[in-house]
């Protein structure tokens, strides 16, 4: 069965019809965006986040459909004027990108938390339990927990 829905990606308004059964991940990848990457398809690597209304989902296991009406972010819209987003840059400076496969999903985890954090200077503890839906089979973590606290004292001295 088919729906037309509206959702506005990256600032941009689409208006697609879809089947009812397809996951915002497969439409999402079909429209090109290509940055929401399909690891395990069941919820548990969280290598398809996207922020839907500001909030991370794992896109593989939430229904196109739902976002009807919502304002979805994925990593290609982080980027401004063909510059990386501090998030973005801040994996860059850490080494926190090794096969990258996991990093679009990370980089929207750590885009959000550092939205619910401004001004703070996050623990280790609350990077960690902050990331933990994002599975990484590369950097060990240790990495992407510098590229957090990079980007978050980028963030505070904005
Ligand atoms: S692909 Fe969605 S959580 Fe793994
Ligand atoms: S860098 Fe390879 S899965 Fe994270």
């Amino acid at each position: 069965m088919k729906r037309t829905i509206t959702m506005t990606v990256n600032n941009k308004e689409l208006t697609l019809d879809i089947d009812v059964r397809a996951s915002l991940m497969d439409v999402l990848r079909q429209q090109g965006f290509t940055s929401v990457k399909q690891g395990c398809g069941v919820g548990e690597c969280g290598a398809c986040t996207v922020l839907v209304d500001d909030v991370p989902v794992d896109s593989c296991i939430y229904l196109a459909m739902w976002a009807h009406g919502k304002n979805i972010r994925t990593a290609e819209g982080e980027s401004r004027n063909g510059e990386l987003s501090p998030v973005q840059q801040a994996y860059v400076e850490a080494g926190a990108v090794q096969c990258g496969f996991c990093t679009p999903g990370l980089v929207m985890t750590t885009t959000s938390f550092l939205e619910n954090h401004k001004g703070e200077k996050p623990s280790r503890e609350e990077i960690r339990v902050g990331h933990a839906g994002n599975l990484c089979r590369c950097t060990g973590y240790e990495t992407i927990v510098r590229a957090v606290e990079l980007a978050a004292k980028k963030q505070n001295e904005e």
